[in-house]
């Protein structure tokens, strides 16, 4: 099926066809989509009215290409980007859930927290040192793959979104406030220690099943995170470990200077808790899902041979 206005199942965009929506974020969908020989992806692609848009189109596509060339395995691998029609996108890893989906059944054993949040961390640590600070950590953008591992995606997108929001003063947020640093909330510089905050939050969520802050208001919220102290964990949930707890209270300082100085010293902090998850976890994937977990990952080792000429899709 031609591209048309909106994307839909059936859409051929490149040598892939659109499955399913996974998803809506605030300025993009993301689709599960099969190729002719069997391969899958997820396929991120811009809302036609940023699609029309070339000064933001273009910060996308640049950040995009940054992020691809983070190559790391804690961090979800992307191809080129391209365009069809009305329709700007890239085509990355499919993953069976994220930590949200995760986080809708239920609260998250400590143990595979832990593990999930060392995933994370490498991630992190690998970013912040090719100075690129992800913006945007929540557990949507925390993908779990079939073997419980973790990646992080979206890395470089929330810095299109902010580069184009300064140079255009389009008003455009991206996702939810909920997970913004307090330097974030008061448009300060950030660095890497404000991605440890959003972490912080996302840890408080999944031990506690809630967030530490609320409000429909967001200039409420902005000034929680940067006034309002979070109530400990552990006077909701006294099971879980006062380690834990003070992880995630240091995480979520309100000064950056009073949190770990780097996502490395987090690891480090992990690795002093003799980390007991990584072969506790109890997050089971169905099979299906790991059927097509691995045919992605062989799709992208093995383009398909008729595939070679399509320029915008890079193996990696
Ligand atoms: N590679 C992927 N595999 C599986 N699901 C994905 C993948 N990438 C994104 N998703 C899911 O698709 C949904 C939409 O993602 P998207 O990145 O557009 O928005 P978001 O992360 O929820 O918010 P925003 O990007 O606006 O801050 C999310 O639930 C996300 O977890
Ligand atoms: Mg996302």
């Amino acid at each position: 099926m031609p591209p048309a206005d909106a994307p839909s199942p059936g859409t051929n965009l490149g040598p892939f066809t659109l499955d399913r929506l996974l998803g809506q974020g605030g300025f993009a969908s993301v689709w599960a989509a099969h190729r002719a020989d069997g391969g899958t992806a997820a396929i991120k692609i811009l809302k036609p009215r940023y699609a029309g848009d070339g000064d933001f189109e273009l910060r996308f596509r640049q950040e995009s290409q940054f992020a691809a060339n983070l190559s790391h395995p804690r961090i979800i691998k992307i191809g080129d980007i391209g365009r069809e029609g009305m329709f700007v996108y890239f085509a990355m890893e499919l993953y069976p859930g994220s930590l949200a989906t995760r986080l809708a059944q239920g609260r998250i054993p400590e143990p595979e927290l832990l593990a999930i949040t060392r995933d994370v961390a490498e991630a992190l640590t690998f970013a912040h040192e090719q100075g690129v600070v992800h913006r945007d950590i929540k557990p949507d953008n925390i993908l779990i793959g079939p073997d419980g591992r973790a990646v992080v995606s979206d890395f470089g997108i929330a810095r299109a979104v902010s580069g184009y929001v300064s140079a255009t003063g389009v008003n455009m947020t991206i996702g939810t406030p909920h997970y913004l640093s307090p330097e974030q909330a008061q448009g300060r510089p950030i660095d890497g220690r404000s991605d440890l905050y959003s972490l912080g939050i996302t840890l408080y969520k999944a031990a506690t099943g809630d967030l530490p802050f609320k409000s429909k208001d967001w200039y409420e919220l902005a000034r929680m995170h940067v006034e309002e102290p979070p109530a400990p964990p552990r006077e909701a949930h006294p099971e879980l470990s006062r380690k834990l707890e003070r992880i995630i209270l240091r995480l979520l300082a309100k000064h950056p200077d009073d949190r770990p100085a780097t996502a490395q010293e987090l690891l480090t902090e992990l690795d002093a808790m003799q980390d007991p998850g990584r072969d506790t976890r109890s997050f089971k994937v169905p099979d299906e899902y790991q059927q097509s977990v691995t045919s992605t990952i062989d799709a992208v080792k093995a383009p398909a041979k008729d595939d070679k000429d399509k320029k915008w899709w890079k193996p990696w």
